[in-house]
């Protein structure tokens, strides 16, 4: 077992019979779908409703059954994976581009856990590039305005030769921040821009994060 399943698997065992669930995205969140798949199919009632297209896929596949947002005001948990954490459980999310509907699912949870293996845990948000969802329209003044607005490195992310694109249709710009200094802060102004829809920098959401290790120790963080 590695860190990723050790953590992934603690996370699905919180779950109770009715409890509604947010479904993550990534590595990690997937052996938190396939471990609540598993207990699905041994009697476990649960709905849930998945933060991509991909993580649908995979609860379609485990049988376990997907509410519309029109279905529920608000979830019991969402399960999630990330890409960096803080020991105050502030976050960055969207290296799997999914942070729009991941922050979405996370602030309409009672109690928002992280799962992640242990070279997720840092001292400062920023060494990971955060990613900041856009709309396509215009986009090139979006990024100009990141650009005047903040002295660090910014990328279109691409696959190949291709923008890469969300399941929203947005695309992601990545800005390469180094060390974030005030995570609020910097979170408060992205969201201020016009052209930004949102961005990965999750600050005072989480409740939990189950960090996993390569020798299948876990560690709870809240
Ligand atoms: C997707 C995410 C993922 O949760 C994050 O990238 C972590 O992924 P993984 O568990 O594969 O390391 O935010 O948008």
């Amino acid at each position: 077992m590695n860190g990723k399943q050790a953590a992934g698997y603690l996370a699905a065992e919180w779950v109770k019979d009715g409890m509604t669930v947010g479904l993550g995205t990534g590595s990690t969140a997937y052996f938190t779908i396939e471990k609540l798949g598993e207990r699905v199919a041994e009697g476990l009632k649960i709905t849930a409703i998945a933060t991509s297209e991909a993580s649908e896929e995979l609860a379609l596949k485990y049988n376990i059954p997907l509410l519309k947002a029109s279905e529920v005001d608000k979830l019991d948990i969402a399960i999630d994976g990330a890409d960096e954490l803080d020991s105050q459980l502030n976050l960055i999310k969207g290296g799997g581009a999914a942070l729009l509907r991941e922050k979405l699912v996370a602030l309409h949870s009672d109690q928002f856990i992280v799962v992640a293996d242990g070279s997720k845990v840092v001292d400062q948000l920023g060494a990971f590039k955060l990613p900041i969802e856009v709309v396509p329209f215009c986009y090139e003044w979006t990024l100009h305005t990141l650009r005047e607005s903040y002295p660090v490195p910014f990328e279109v992310r691409m696959k190949g030769q291709d923008i890469v694109v969300t399941d929203n249709g947005n695309y992601i710009i990545d800005a390469s921040f180094g060390r974030i200094e005030s995570p609020q802060q910097l979170a408060d102004e992205l969201k201020m821009i016009t052209g930004v829809v949102d961005h990965g920098l999750f600050i005072g959401i989480a409740a939990k994060a189950v960090v996993g290790y390569e020798d299948g120790r876990t560690e709870i963080i809240e």
